[in-house]
């Protein structure tokens, strides 16, 4: 299982102070150097933390590879065939939530992500689709050529008891397994942490985790270089 670091709040907290630091392109630098396997971010439509100078600034200096997540309007697809990431994440976006709230509904939306996904395919980008564990979403997303999809891990994050948690992780197990028969890479995401990735890395479909909040938490208190390392070391069980 590999691990994708989330940087979105360094420049949260860069733009508490309206200043220049912490600078997300300084910590995504200092992740590499921990052993991550790649960069996360997403550019929000009011760039509430990264903006279009980190994306640009990211393209040229990072040598892992870099997932911009963003939701599918035309003036995010066009920043993002300019600036080329290796994957593109496609999320739903609302102005007021305080972070993403679900997975994107493929099928109500078919059309319109299957002509971008075109579209980024000819700018030689993979995409993934951040979806619910859901059969239908999971056959949606193959059928109009996504390479990826992103399993949204939120419900088993946020579960309350442990047989809902199990339950939750049987659901993305499940998923998973699908994705992977169809030929689809499987990242997941939201609400991972050093607790719940105890069971999680027991999934062995999952190809990669993308994680931010819960490791940019600890990093404040114990630096960026062990709190990547702690979370290497649990996914690795070792
Ligand atoms: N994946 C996606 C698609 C997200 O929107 C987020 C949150 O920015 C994450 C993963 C990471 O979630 P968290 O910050 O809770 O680790």
């Amino acid at each position: 299982m590999r691990f994708a670091l989330n940087i979105d709040h360094i420049a949260t907290l860069r733009n508490a102070r309206g200043e220049t630091l912490p600078d997300p392109v300084a910590a995504a630098l200092l992740a590499e150097q921990a052993g991550i396997d790649g960069i996360v971010v997403h550019l929000r439509e009011d760039r509430r933390h990264i903006n279009e100078r980190d994306v640009r600034l990211l393209r040229e200096l990072i040598t892992t590879k870099l997932d911009l997540e963003m939701a599918a309007t035309d003036e995010i697809i066009k920043i993002a065939c300019d600036v080329g990431p290796e994957l593109a994440t496609i999320v739903p976006e609302k102005r007021l939530e305080l972070t993403t709230e679900g997975g994107i509904n493929v099928i109500d939306n078919i059309s319109h992500l299957k002509d971008t996904i075109h579209i980024l395919h000819k700018h030689d980008i993979e995409v993934s689709l951040f979806i619910e564990p859901e059969i239908e979403q999971i056959d949606a997303s193959t059928e109009i050529n996504s390479d990826f999809i992103e399993i949204h891990t939120g419900a088993f994050a946020n579960a309350l008891s442990e047989e809902e948690q199990i339950d939750e992780l049987e659901k993305i197990r499940l998923a998973a397994r699908h994705a992977k028969k169809l030929g689809l890479g499987v990242n997941a995401g939201h609400g991972l942490n050093y607790q719940n990735m105890k069971i999680f890395r027991d999934l062995t479909d999952i190809d990669e985790v993308s994680i931010g909040h819960a490791v940019l938490a600890r990093a404040v208190l114990t630096g960026l270089d062990k709190a990547v390392k702690d979370m290497f070391s649990i996914i690795s069980g070792k």
